[in-house]
């Protein structure tokens, strides 16, 4: 099913007065990367995208809801236990887009209560993290309203909903490789919400280290969703899509046999696609540091010494996500303490679940 009106929730149900919900949501690291999205649509990627969700790092939202009193401003935020006014705005219009599929917010005000594991607006998906574990506490207030809703449907919507608060969100709902976007080689596949991943990984696939370098931990100057923005209208956007369908072909096949090293190339091939698409933007941007070229230098000068599988992507941002199998960890962990730690504010082992 792949139309909006699937997830409308118009009908009147018993609407409980007040009560809380906590959910908690992971963030991830896409191997494609989601860059651009589709022109006077709402949240509707230019591309497929593929990920993985990531252990360590996540988001735990506490949704407060009680009965409406008129005058009230309908939701206050805390983060670490501190009042953000500055997030209302993105909440705001999220909430606003989501009462379409959810009527029965308009009976409440909230207070949301939320703590990550990790810097937000770093480079890490934070707003994957959060506007997910949002959306989870969304469909749980949704199941006391509708006790016969399966857990599918749940997930479904949920991954369905973050996608509106931030695109990559709608993939955190689900542990493993998961897919976004309509691709004609991944079934079930589409632009609505995210889908587990449907075909069949090789074993060193499955447990896959991610040590993240956080390079830079201060908020980003350039949002993404800026640089979804600068996708349209770039000289390269056609090729850039062309690249990133052809890249998913790869890499269903290298998922299926098990080629850690054509694994690797591609992911670093990504991760600088994406970062050659915001350099080439009107404007441009630049989101590495030196520290982050220190890294991945060293970290290919080490892989051809060492013959060890570590290969590197990047989000939006300086921070570097090292990736290699769980095989190898105790010899790679020694070595990126003594050779990296000197270009990192903190390193953070985290693991793809
Ligand atoms: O979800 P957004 O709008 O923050 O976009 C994130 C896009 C990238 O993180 C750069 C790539 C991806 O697919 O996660």
């Amino acid at each position: 099913m792949k139309t909006n009106c699937f997830f409308y929730r118009k009908k009147k149900y018993y609407i409980p007065p007040n009560g809380v919900v906590t959910r908690k949501s992971y963030s991830n690291i896409a191997l494609i990367k989601y860059w651009g999205k589709q022109n006077n649509k709402i949240q509707i990627p230019l591309n497929s995208s593929i990920s993985y969700s990531l252990g360590e790092v996540y988001t735990v939202t506490r949704l407060i809801y009680k009965e409406k009193k008129k005058s009230n401003l309908p939701i206050r935020i805390f983060f670490s236990g501190k009042e953000k006014t500055s997030f209302l705005p993105k909440i705001l219009e999220f909430f606003h887009r989501i009462s379409l599929y959810c009527s029965y917010l308009r009976n409440y005000n909230f207070t949301i209560e939320t703590y990550n594991t990790f810097p937000h607006s770093s480079g890490i998906a934070s707003s994957a993290s959060s506007m997910s574990s949002l959306a989870l506490c969304i469909m749980e207030i949704e199941k006391k309203l509708v006790s016969s809703l399966k857990e599918d449907f749940f997930l479904k919507k949920a991954s369905f909903l973050a996608r509106l608060g931030s695109g990559s969100a709608c993939r955190s709902i689900y542990p493993g490789l998961v897919v976004w976007g309509c691709h004609q080689s991944i079934k079930r596949s589409n632009n609505l919400y995210a889908i587990p991943y449907p075909y069949d990984v090789h074993s060193i696939f499955t447990k896959i280290e991610d040590t993240i370098l956080i390079v830079d931990d201060e908020p980003k100057k350039i949002l993404s969703s800026k640089g979804h923005q600068l996708m349209n209208n770039h000289p390269y956007a056609r090729d850039r899509l062309k690249c990133a369908n052809k890249n998913m072909n790869k890499l269903i096949s290298i998922l299926k046999i098990g080629d850690f090293q054509e694994f690797g190339e591609l992911i670093e091939h990504e991760a600088l696609t994406l970062h050659a698409m915001i350099m080439t933007s009107r404007p441009y941007f630049l989101w590495m540091k030196p520290n982050t070229l220190n890294v991945i230098h060293t970290v290919w000068d080490f892989r051809k010494q060492s013959k060890k599988n570590i290969y590197f992507t990047l989000d939006a941002g300086a921070n570097v996500h090292l990736l290699y199998p769980i095989q190898e960890k105790t010899f790679i962990i020694k070595w990126i303490y003594s050779d990296l730690f000197a270009y990192s504010k903190k390193i953070i082992e985290s693991f793809c679940l």
